[in-house]
């Protein structure tokens, strides 16, 4: 394009973008109809972002492939801040202190290994980092809203920190016991589930409060973030049927959560519950409760401590007049969310063998689509340049839906209730055994293969399942197949 011409589009976008209030326009792609062969883009689920480096153990920590060169140092130094290991103030290298005092891990990367997913512990002697479980209580009647998507554990507060700097006590462990639940197929095949029974082991603070809820949830992969944040608004409620008026069985919701950044409701795209409103306020919340740094959204220094605490309110902080009298500043916390809202989404693999292709019919077939929707173009105007206009194909609506009871954590965060979660977005889904040696899936890792993920399905998606237990074998292995290519 010539720069009278760029110029002049410019100009014909800043004039459309003007008349319209708000986000500009993306698209939803409408549903396939032909399965000879693969949609056009198909095989770059990230548009113009997607790598198609080798898919190895670090095919979920490229850049966005459309980054310029300019951009990809801020990208490294994220990936610096990532990956740094905080330490317990006082520290002598003081721009990295200010761990805990009660914490998960010291580091992003602890969690999110990889850049991809965490594990619920492989038995009882491996530990549960990657893995978190969030506490609450029902909210007191006339309890503001805006101030917290929950109601903290009183003494706990609203995670258990299961580690903790010297000279301050962990709040305890979380105890797993899986008991066994077996599905029959149509055709004799038996599949041994594993339904987890969550605890909390030698409680560090006292009894917990009698009415405690608890949710356990693995760190996601973090690829493909940014293009979900680059989503319209529209979009979203275009695909919501809160009353399920298509009658479909099938409905739909936005989570509507309060952004402190905005300081007003949004819809709420991050976390196993849609709870939180941005890759900004999802990074700061986690400095802030994961590893206890504060941050200029969640300023406390002492993380998830409560007032009942006191030896962990007590504790020397790490907060420094350098970022902003914080433990890590407006510069930490945006050059990490670059990092978070870049990673790429890998190139598909055979998206044009036949087998896949017939496993995709598959997953047509069974009404999967409906919440796992496949494309949308992003908008034009969305936080990061990289992100703007693609073709992309998430495999998610991102909207809340009931799944059952065998789901079901019975514990509500800001507009889900203790059955809904977000539809998990499927794009490399089939990548996670390479980069981090298993295949737990799901919220908590319940599952350890993807038919056991589709098995654990109910609720709006139980018609879904049941079709699925209906398939003869071949047809099984092409559906999972196809989900490998993703
Ligand atoms: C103790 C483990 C743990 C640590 C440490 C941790 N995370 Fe997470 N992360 C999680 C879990 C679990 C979730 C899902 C949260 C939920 O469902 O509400 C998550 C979700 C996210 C998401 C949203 C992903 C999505 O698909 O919705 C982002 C972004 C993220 N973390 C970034 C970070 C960053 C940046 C750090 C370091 C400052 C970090 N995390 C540290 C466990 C961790
Ligand atoms: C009613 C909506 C709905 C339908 C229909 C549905 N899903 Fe899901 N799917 C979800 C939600 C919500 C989750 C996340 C559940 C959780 O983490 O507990 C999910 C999770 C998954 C996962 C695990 C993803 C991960 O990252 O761990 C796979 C695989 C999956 N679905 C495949 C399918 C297939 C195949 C079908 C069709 C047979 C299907 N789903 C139908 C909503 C749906």
């Amino acid at each position: 394009m010539t720069a009278t011409a760029r110029a002049v589009t410019l100009l014909a976008l800043a004039t459309l973008a003007a008349t319209l209030p708000g986000q500009a326009p993306g698209k939803v792609l409408p549903l396939a109809a032909d399965f000879s062969a693969a949609e056009p883009g198909e095989a770059l689920p990230g548009g113009a972002t997607t790598h198609s480096r080798p898919a190895d153990e670090n095919a979920f920590s490229w850049p966005a492939a459309n980054m310029p060169p300019e951009r990809e140092l801020d990208f490294k130094v994220g990936n610096g801040f990532f990956r740094r290991l905080w330490v317990s103030a006082p520290a002598s290298t003081g721009s990295a202190d200010g761990l805990g005092p009660l914490y998960n891990a010291r580091s992003c990367q602890h969690c999110h290994l990889k850049d991809g997913r965490g594990h619920p512990p492989n038995g009882p002697d491996d530990n549960a980092v990657s893995m978190l479980l969030r506490l609450s209580i029902p909210a007191s009647p006339g309890q503001p809203a805006e101030a917290s998507p929950f109601t903290p554990e009183p003494t706990y507060g609203a995670q258990l920190q299961d580690f903790s700097i010297q000279g301050q006590r962990a709040e305890g462990r979380i105890a797993i016991h899986y008991e066994p639940v077996v599905v029959e197929m149509a055709d004799g095949t038996r599949v041994e589930l594993r339904a987890p029974r969550y605890a909390i082991a030698d409680p560090g603070y006292g009894p917990l409060h009698p009415q405690l809820m608890i949710s356990p949830r693995i760190a996601p992969q973090m690829i493909g973030l940014g293009l979900l944040e680059a989503i319209a608004d529209a979009d979203l409620n275009a695909l919501a049927d809160p009353d399920d008026r298509t009658g479909d069985g099938i409905s739909g919701r936005v989570n509507r959560v309060w952004s402190r950044a905005q300081g007003q409701w949004v819809i709420g795209r991050f976390g196993a519950k849609a709870s939180a409103p941005s890759i900004d306020e999802q990074v700061q919340s986690a400095f802030n409760g994961d590893i206890g740094i504060s941050t200029p959204l969640f300023p406390s220094a002492v993380g998830d401590c409560t007032p009942r605490q006191p030896a962990c309110l007590a504790a020397p902080h790490g907060n420094s007049p350098g970022p902003g009298g914080l433990e890590a500043g407006e510069t930490v916390t945006r050059l990490v969310a670059f990092y978070s809202r870049n990673l790429a989404v890998p190139a598909r693999r055979d998206a044009d063998d036949p087998a896949v292709l017939r496993g995709k019919r598959i997953f047509y077939t069974l009404g999967c689509a409906a919440c796992h929707h496949p494309g949308f173009e992003t908008r034009r105007d969305s936080i990061g340049a990289e992100q703007s206009a693609q073709r992309i194909w998430p495999y998610t609506d991102l909207l809340l839906h009931d799944m059952g009871e065998g789901l079901a954590d019975h514990r509500p965060v800001a507009g889900a209730s203790g059955r809904e979660w977000r539809t998990a977005p499927l794009w490399g889904i089939g990548l996670v055994p390479v980069v981090n040696g298993h295949s737990y899936y799901l919220h908590d890792g319940r599952a350890r293969n993807l038919t056991e993920a589709i098995l654990w399905h109910g609720g709006e998606a139980e018609r879904q399942q049941q079709a699925f237990t209906r398939l003869e074998r071949g047809d099984r292995d092409h559906l999972i197949r196809f989900l490998e290519s993703l």
